[in-house]
């Protein structure tokens, strides 16, 4: 054998929510939900399909390393200078690439549990240390918890706003007090992928933060409101310095020429992505409707997706979601199941009833 890492087997293992074509290979179903991973559950835009179709006749060429057309489209959408917008296959990618630059031995991260199951995973593939803080009563980030776990050897604190699994914000005013009260020596990544979905009224984005600030850094994704997961596009917001650092651990050419090209065109269909907001905030309200009719317990959520406490054990529930041809994510004593078209929906609930 070689000889691996030795912490190499306390990295823990990401585990992806099912592929729709696996359920039904294993349990031979042909009608299968896929409510598992927060996906959008809609084709992309004719338009994106189009851009990718057209982008595959240069696939014999490297892509654009510096993700040029994409990087000004967004710049425009989102009216920031592009030198402070950083490119990744995925925002993972880009998690990942900022642990690889800031972590290492002798180092720590900091971020509330639950959260987004990447940040412990990319501490420990950089050899940092993961300083889980437990969250509020009702599931939120306690902010002041993570504040006082931050040591002299945290190098980066994440803050996932709205939060993956439990759907719950933290107001803009709180996360700008929480970065102002953060060391200048310590990295808070906010992560936005969820941004899009966010209604409430004293929500808001920390990009004015991370144009500001050389240790705040913003990431979103394209594989959410814009429905790209499979394409993997994601990017961060910063000041060029602190990006041009971080960008140093990452691997060239990851953002592929489809990918520039289906999110460039996706960029164009502005109407259409609020409309998607107004269909996912109808389409959770359903799903937290059926929920409560059925005196499930739910986390209120301002995302594409909803934690509810089952009565059942969750591993069990979700493997008898799954013979009923509903994916759906097991999270320690709760559920995730992401909000689905309102036909899905309906399914769901009606497998809740059945199991
Ligand atoms: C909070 C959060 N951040 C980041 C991501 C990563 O998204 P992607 O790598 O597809 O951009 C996800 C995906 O589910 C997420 O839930």
């Amino acid at each position: 054998m070689p000889s691996f890492r030795s912490d190499l087997d306390g990295i823990p293992v990401y585990r992806p929510g099912k592929p729709i074509d696996e359920v039904s290979r294993e349990l031979g179903i042909a009608e299968i939900v896929k409510l598992a991973s927060n996906e959008w559950p809609l084709e992309p835009f004719p338009e994106v399909q189009q851009a990718v179709a057209d982008a595959m006749v240069d696939m014999n060429r490297y892509p654009e390393n510096s993700v040029y057309h994409l990087v000004n489209g967004l710049a425009e959408y989102l009216d920031v200078p592009t030198d402070h917008i950083w490119m990744g296959a995925g925002s993972t990618e880009l998690i990942l690439a900022m642990a690889l630059a800031m972590g290492g031995p002798g180092t720590s991260f900091v971020f509330s549990d639950p959260s987004f199951v990447m940040y412990p995973i990319a501490a420990a593939i950089s050899g940092a240390e993961g300083i889980a803080v437990p969250s509020t009563p009702d599931l939120g980030h306690d902010l002041q918890a993570m504040l006082t776990s931050v040591r002299p050897d945290s190098s980066v604190v994440f803050v996932c706003n709205p939060n993956n699994p439990t759907g719950t914000y933290l107001p803009i005013a709180d996360v700008e007090r929480f970065i102002a009260a953060v060391p200048d020596a310590t990295l808070v990544v906010v992560d936005e992928a969820y941004f899009e979905f966010a209604t409430a009224s004293d929500y808001g984005t920390a990009v004015p933060e991370a144009l500001a600030r050389d240790n705040v850094v913003v990431t979103r994704t394209f594989s959410k409101v814009f429905g790209l997961a499979g394409l993997r596009v994601g990017y961060a917001i910063g000041k060029p310095d602190t990006l041009g650092r971080l960008r140093r651990a990452q691997v060239p050419f990851s953002v592929n020429s489809a990918a520039q090209a289906g999110a460039l065109a996706a960029l164009s269909c502005g109407d259409r992505l609020e409309a998607r907001v107004v269909d996912n905030e109808a389409a959770r309200t359903q799903l937290e409707a059926g929920l409560a009719a059925r005196r499930v317990e739910y986390v209120p959520s301002q995302t594409n997706f909803v934690l509810f406490r089952p009565a059942q054990d969750p591993a069990v529930l979700s493997d008898s979601l799954l013979r009923h041809g509903v994916i759906v994510r097991p999270m320690g004593p709760f559920v995730r199941a992401t909000v689905g078209t309102g036909a899905e929906n309906d399914k769901l609930l009606e497998a809740l009833d059945a199991v």
